[in-house]
């Protein structure tokens, strides 16, 4: 199945300014030998590295998008330590929003997910809303209840012309980092879900990519992607090597319109 998708990588912690502009250089080469075989219309790279990286990767012209791994919801003010929509908005397009390590070790509540995604269509920013269940909410059936209540709550009085603009990357939080990753199969089975509770939510079809993250791999990236509802990757580990990053672009062209 031939389609349109997005392939990002959540540097999270990692890199330096001077490491995240040798990764982009070295990416950039890769993807110029290639590039008669993209087509970057269908196929969108982005990468999230961490704020001190935005600015100068903003500077180097790469066919790669670039994002923020957080923001905080107010416009500006006494905030010591925080980034707000419009700081982010002057450089970058995107945003990731309620990541699990932003909700688990930083004690990030849905109420304040909401916040953040208000504030981002604010500034015109769009947000990648993170929801994904523990390995204990898998294995006692809870999977479902658990996405679900995240989304009612996270996008709590989002009109539906902006739920219509929000990507939402399902990511179950014990494929995060562990090297286990979803079946295709029971992704799609969640991606559905998601495609279904949105829709229902707004009353319309909600033709945006979700995505799927936790241990993709050059090796399972392209079964992924070969399923009708997962329509884009974000990508933790195997995004900070640009080998590993480029494969999992190589191996998932053939599935690009
Ligand atoms: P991982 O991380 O690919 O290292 O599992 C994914 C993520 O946290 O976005």
């Amino acid at each position: 199945m031939k389609k349109k998708f997005i392939i990002a990588g959540n540097w999270k912690m990692n890199k330096t300014t001077s490491e995240s502009i040798s990764f982009i250089k070295e990416l950039n080469t890769k993807l110029g030998r290639i590039k008669n075989n993209i087509n970057f219309e269908n196929l969108e790279i982005l990468i999230f590295p961490p704020y001190t990286s935005l600015f100068p990767l903003k500077d180097i012209s790469s066919p790669v998008s670039i994002g923020a791994q957080n923001i905080f919801y107010e416009d500006k003010g006494a905030f010591t330590g925080e980034i707000s929509p419009a700081m982010i908005k002057e450089i970058a397009g995107y945003v990731l929003i309620g990541h699990s390590e932003r909700r688990e070790l930083f004690g990030e509540k849905d109420e304040n997910i909401n916040k953040k995604i208000k504030a981002s269509f604010n500034a015109d920013l769009i947000p990648v809303l993170c929801v994904g269940e523990t390995l204990s909410e898998r294995e006692s059936g809870n999977t479902f209840k658990k996405i679900e209540r995240q989304l009612s709550a996270d996008l709590d009085g989002i009109t539906p012309e902006q739920i219509d603009k929000l990507y939402i990357a399902y990511e179950p939080i014990w494929a995060i980092g562990t090297g286990k990753t979803a079946t295709p199969e029971l992704a799609q089975e969640v991606h559905a879900f998601i495609k279904e509770k949105i829709e229902s939510i707004t009353g319309s079809q909600y033709d945006r990519p979700i995505l799927y993250g936790g241990s993709v791999k050059p090796d399972n990236c392209k079964n992924l992607l070969g399923e009708k509802d997962i329509n884009g990757v974000l990508i933790g580990g195997a995004s900070l090597k640009v080998d590993s990053f480029f494969d999992i672009i190589e191996n998932s062209l053939e599935l690009v319109e």
